[in-house]
Protein backbone atom coordinates (compact mmCIF):
# COMPACT_ATOMS: atom_id res chain seq x y z
CA UNK A 1 0.00 0.00 0.00
CA UNK A 2 1.36 3.47 -0.72
CA UNK A 3 -0.54 4.62 2.42
CA UNK A 4 -0.86 4.62 5.37
CA UNK A 5 -2.82 6.40 8.26
CA UNK A 6 -1.72 8.63 11.74
CA UNK A 7 -2.94 8.01 15.37
CA UNK A 8 -6.43 9.52 14.76
CA UNK A 9 -6.86 7.61 11.63
CA UNK A 10 -6.33 9.78 9.08
CA UNK A 11 -4.58 8.90 6.44
CA UNK A 12 -1.18 10.32 5.16
CA UNK A 13 0.85 9.79 1.41
CA UNK A 14 3.71 8.03 1.50
CA UNK A 15 5.20 6.85 -1.88
CA UNK A 16 8.32 5.27 -3.22
CA UNK A 17 9.13 8.84 -4.96
CA UNK A 18 11.47 10.89 -2.98
CA UNK A 19 10.90 13.94 -5.33
CA UNK A 20 10.05 15.29 -9.15
CA UNK A 21 9.58 12.31 -11.10
CA UNK A 22 12.34 11.65 -13.26
CA UNK A 23 10.18 11.73 -15.79
CA UNK A 24 7.84 14.68 -15.62
CA UNK A 25 10.08 16.86 -17.76
CA UNK A 26 9.34 14.49 -21.02
CA UNK A 27 5.91 13.96 -20.16
CA UNK A 28 5.28 18.14 -20.45
CA UNK A 29 7.35 18.38 -23.64
CA UNK A 30 5.15 15.49 -25.30
CA UNK A 31 1.78 17.25 -24.06
CA UNK A 32 2.83 20.10 -25.05
CA UNK A 33 3.97 19.29 -28.54
CA UNK A 34 1.08 16.69 -29.42
CA UNK A 35 -2.85 17.34 -29.83
CA UNK A 36 -5.13 14.87 -27.27
CA UNK A 37 -8.06 13.76 -29.07
CA UNK A 38 -9.91 11.81 -26.61
CA UNK A 39 -13.34 12.10 -27.63
CA UNK A 40 -15.60 13.97 -24.99
CA UNK A 41 -17.99 11.61 -23.02
CA UNK A 42 -21.53 12.53 -23.69
CA UNK A 43 -22.77 12.98 -19.89
CA UNK A 44 -20.12 15.65 -19.75
CA UNK A 45 -21.08 17.67 -23.17
CA UNK A 46 -24.56 17.86 -21.82
CA UNK A 47 -23.35 18.96 -18.34
CA UNK A 48 -20.97 21.49 -20.26
CA UNK A 49 -23.97 22.64 -22.58
CA UNK A 50 -26.23 22.83 -19.08
CA UNK A 51 -23.67 25.20 -17.46
CA UNK A 52 -22.65 27.09 -20.88
CA UNK A 53 -26.72 28.15 -20.86
CA UNK A 54 -27.06 29.83 -17.49
CA UNK A 55 -24.11 31.06 -18.18
CA UNK A 56 -25.01 33.11 -20.59
CA UNK A 57 -27.68 34.34 -18.26
CA UNK A 58 -24.91 35.74 -15.40
CA UNK A 59 -22.42 37.92 -17.49
CA UNK A 60 -19.89 37.74 -14.43
CA UNK A 61 -16.60 35.97 -14.03
CA UNK A 62 -16.32 32.58 -14.06
CA UNK A 63 -14.20 30.55 -11.22
CA UNK A 64 -14.03 27.01 -11.32
CA UNK A 65 -13.40 24.92 -7.91
CA UNK A 66 -11.84 22.04 -9.90
CA UNK A 67 -12.64 18.44 -8.14
CA UNK A 68 -14.71 19.92 -5.72
CA UNK A 69 -16.12 16.48 -4.14
CA UNK A 70 -18.75 17.48 -1.67
CA UNK A 71 -18.55 20.87 -2.83
CA UNK A 72 -18.20 22.67 0.55
CA UNK A 73 -15.97 24.72 -0.86
CA UNK A 74 -18.17 25.57 -3.88
CA UNK A 75 -20.18 27.33 -0.99
CA UNK A 76 -17.68 28.96 0.12
CA UNK A 77 -15.58 29.99 -2.55
CA UNK A 78 -18.84 31.81 -3.71
CA UNK A 79 -19.66 33.01 -0.72
CA UNK A 80 -16.16 34.88 -0.94
CA UNK A 81 -16.72 36.10 -4.17
CA UNK A 82 -20.15 37.06 -4.48
CA UNK A 83 -20.01 39.12 -8.17
CA UNK A 84 -18.33 36.03 -9.46
CA UNK A 85 -19.91 32.74 -10.91
CA UNK A 86 -18.72 29.39 -9.16
CA UNK A 87 -18.93 26.62 -10.73
CA UNK A 88 -18.25 22.99 -8.83
CA UNK A 89 -17.10 20.00 -10.96
CA UNK A 90 -16.97 16.81 -9.92
CA UNK A 91 -17.13 13.56 -11.41
CA UNK A 92 -18.50 11.84 -8.24
CA UNK A 93 -22.45 12.11 -7.75
CA UNK A 94 -21.77 9.74 -4.76
CA UNK A 95 -19.43 12.96 -3.12
CA UNK A 96 -21.60 15.56 -5.03
CA UNK A 97 -25.19 14.07 -2.95
CA UNK A 98 -23.27 14.52 0.04
CA UNK A 99 -23.76 18.11 -0.37
CA UNK A 100 -26.76 18.22 2.24
CA UNK A 101 -26.12 21.58 3.62
CA UNK A 102 -28.26 24.66 3.19
CA UNK A 103 -29.03 25.77 -0.50
CA UNK A 104 -25.92 26.86 -2.52
CA UNK A 105 -25.75 30.30 -2.88
CA UNK A 106 -27.14 32.20 -5.87
CA UNK A 107 -23.73 32.91 -7.88
CA UNK A 108 -23.12 28.60 -7.27
CA UNK A 109 -23.55 25.85 -9.58
CA UNK A 110 -22.57 22.25 -9.70
CA UNK A 111 -22.02 20.15 -12.80
CA UNK A 112 -21.31 16.11 -12.50
CA UNK A 113 -18.60 15.92 -15.45
CA UNK A 114 -15.10 15.02 -16.08
CA UNK A 115 -12.74 17.51 -15.73
CA UNK A 116 -10.41 16.48 -18.10
CA UNK A 117 -13.72 17.04 -20.86
CA UNK A 118 -14.88 20.19 -19.02
CA UNK A 119 -11.90 21.63 -19.27
CA UNK A 120 -11.23 20.58 -23.10
CA UNK A 121 -15.21 22.25 -23.87
CA UNK A 122 -14.69 25.07 -21.81
CA UNK A 123 -11.35 26.02 -23.76
CA UNK A 124 -12.90 25.54 -26.99
CA UNK A 125 -15.53 28.28 -25.87
CA UNK A 126 -12.29 30.76 -25.06
CA UNK A 127 -13.81 30.82 -21.64
CA UNK A 128 -11.25 32.61 -19.77
CA UNK A 129 -11.55 31.93 -15.91
CA UNK A 130 -11.07 34.49 -13.02
CA UNK A 131 -9.97 31.71 -10.84
CA UNK A 132 -9.28 27.85 -10.89
CA UNK A 133 -9.10 26.34 -7.82
CA UNK A 134 -8.37 21.97 -7.59
CA UNK A 135 -8.09 21.51 -4.04
CA UNK A 136 -6.97 18.23 -2.64
CA UNK A 137 -6.69 16.55 -6.17
CA UNK A 138 -6.26 12.66 -6.03
CA UNK A 139 -2.31 12.45 -5.14
CA UNK A 140 -2.37 9.11 -7.02
CA UNK A 141 1.31 8.75 -5.11
CA UNK A 142 3.10 5.78 -6.87
CA UNK A 143 5.67 6.93 -9.01
CA UNK A 144 4.19 4.37 -11.60
CA UNK A 145 0.96 6.80 -11.27
CA UNK A 146 2.47 9.70 -12.41
CA UNK A 147 0.88 10.56 -15.32
CA UNK A 148 -2.53 10.45 -13.73
CA UNK A 149 -1.42 13.34 -11.60
CA UNK A 150 -2.77 16.92 -13.15
CA UNK A 151 0.56 18.48 -14.14
CA UNK A 152 1.59 15.29 -16.12
CA UNK A 153 -1.76 14.59 -17.65
CA UNK A 154 -2.23 15.61 -21.43
CA UNK A 155 -4.90 18.01 -20.58
CA UNK A 156 -2.14 20.04 -18.61
CA UNK A 157 -1.57 22.83 -21.38
CA UNK A 158 -5.48 22.82 -21.80
CA UNK A 159 -5.74 23.85 -17.90
CA UNK A 160 -3.05 26.51 -17.93
CA UNK A 161 -4.62 27.94 -21.24
CA UNK A 162 -8.28 28.65 -19.08
CA UNK A 163 -6.21 31.50 -17.41
CA UNK A 164 -6.92 33.18 -14.55
CA UNK A 165 -5.34 32.67 -11.00
CA UNK A 166 -4.33 28.83 -10.80
CA UNK A 167 -4.56 27.13 -7.00
CA UNK A 168 -3.52 23.77 -6.03
CA UNK A 169 -3.71 22.13 -2.71
CA UNK A 170 -2.20 19.27 -1.11
CA UNK A 171 -1.47 17.69 1.66
CA UNK A 172 1.79 15.63 -0.35
CA UNK A 173 4.15 17.94 -0.88
CA UNK A 174 5.99 16.26 -3.89
CA UNK A 175 2.75 16.91 -5.79
CA UNK A 176 2.91 20.57 -5.22
CA UNK A 177 6.35 21.06 -6.11
CA UNK A 178 5.43 18.78 -9.37
CA UNK A 179 2.75 21.41 -10.13
CA UNK A 180 5.19 24.21 -9.54
CA UNK A 181 7.93 22.81 -11.29
CA UNK A 182 5.37 22.30 -14.19
CA UNK A 183 4.35 25.73 -14.38
CA UNK A 184 7.91 26.76 -14.24
CA UNK A 185 8.50 24.41 -17.76
CA UNK A 186 5.34 26.34 -19.02
CA UNK A 187 6.92 29.80 -18.64
CA UNK A 188 5.68 30.42 -15.19
CA UNK A 189 9.24 30.99 -13.96
CA UNK A 190 8.62 31.99 -10.35
CA UNK A 191 5.97 29.40 -9.32
CA UNK A 192 6.59 28.09 -5.84
CA UNK A 193 5.22 25.86 -3.41
CA UNK A 194 3.81 27.73 -0.30
CA UNK A 195 2.82 26.70 3.29
CA UNK A 196 -0.25 26.88 3.44
CA UNK A 197 -2.11 27.45 7.22
CA UNK A 198 -6.28 27.30 6.80
CA UNK A 199 -7.91 29.58 9.27
CA UNK A 200 -11.37 27.99 8.18
CA UNK A 201 -11.17 24.59 6.29
CA UNK A 202 -12.75 24.96 2.74
CA UNK A 203 -13.04 21.39 2.22
CA UNK A 204 -14.01 18.65 4.00
CA UNK A 205 -10.25 16.46 3.31
CA UNK A 206 -8.77 20.09 4.08
CA UNK A 207 -10.53 20.31 7.65
CA UNK A 208 -9.26 16.57 8.21
CA UNK A 209 -5.51 17.17 7.07
CA UNK A 210 -5.89 20.20 9.51
CA UNK A 211 -7.18 18.96 12.37
CA UNK A 212 -5.11 15.57 12.03
CA UNK A 213 -1.99 18.70 12.26
CA UNK A 214 -0.69 17.94 8.85
CA UNK A 215 1.18 20.10 6.86
CA UNK A 216 -0.54 21.76 3.94
CA UNK A 217 0.95 23.18 0.85
CA UNK A 218 -0.52 25.09 -2.16
CA UNK A 219 1.00 26.81 -5.02
CA UNK A 220 -0.71 29.92 -6.45
CA UNK A 221 0.24 30.91 -9.68
CA UNK A 222 -1.82 34.20 -11.72
CA UNK A 223 -1.82 32.62 -15.32
CA UNK A 224 -2.10 35.94 -17.04
CA UNK A 225 1.74 36.55 -15.00
CA UNK A 226 5.18 34.76 -15.89
C1 LIG B 1 -9.42 13.85 -2.79
S1 LIG B 1 -10.95 14.39 -3.38
C2 LIG B 1 -10.98 16.11 -2.87
C3 LIG B 1 -12.35 16.69 -2.91
C4 LIG B 1 -12.46 18.12 -2.42
N1 LIG B 1 -11.75 19.05 -3.27
C5 LIG B 1 -11.97 18.24 -1.01
O1 LIG B 1 -10.88 18.79 -0.79
O2 LIG B 1 -12.69 17.78 -0.10
C6 LIG B 1 -10.64 14.56 -5.14
C7 LIG B 1 -11.91 14.79 -5.93
O3 LIG B 1 -11.57 14.96 -7.30
C8 LIG B 1 -12.56 14.29 -8.08
N2 LIG B 1 -11.96 13.96 -9.38
C9 LIG B 1 -10.83 13.26 -9.61
N3 LIG B 1 -10.60 13.16 -10.92
C10 LIG B 1 -11.62 13.81 -11.55
C11 LIG B 1 -11.95 14.04 -12.91
N4 LIG B 1 -11.20 13.58 -13.91
N5 LIG B 1 -13.06 14.74 -13.17
C12 LIG B 1 -13.86 15.21 -12.16
N6 LIG B 1 -13.59 15.01 -10.87
C13 LIG B 1 -12.49 14.32 -10.55
C14 LIG B 1 -12.94 13.07 -7.27
O4 LIG B 1 -14.23 12.57 -7.62
C15 LIG B 1 -12.89 13.63 -5.85
O5 LIG B 1 -14.14 14.12 -5.44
Amino acid sequence: MSRRSTEQGVRIVTSNQEGIHESLEDELIKHRNSAFRKPIADHTQKAFEAIANQITQHNVPIIFDSGCGTAHSTRHIANLYPDSLVIGIDRSQVRLEKNHEEALPENALIAQADLVDFWRLAHQENWQLQRNFILYPNPYPKSIHVKRRWHAHPVFPTLLSLGGILELRSNWKIYVDEFAVALQYSGYSHAKTQIYTPDVAWTLFEKKYHEDEQMLYQCKQDLCQS
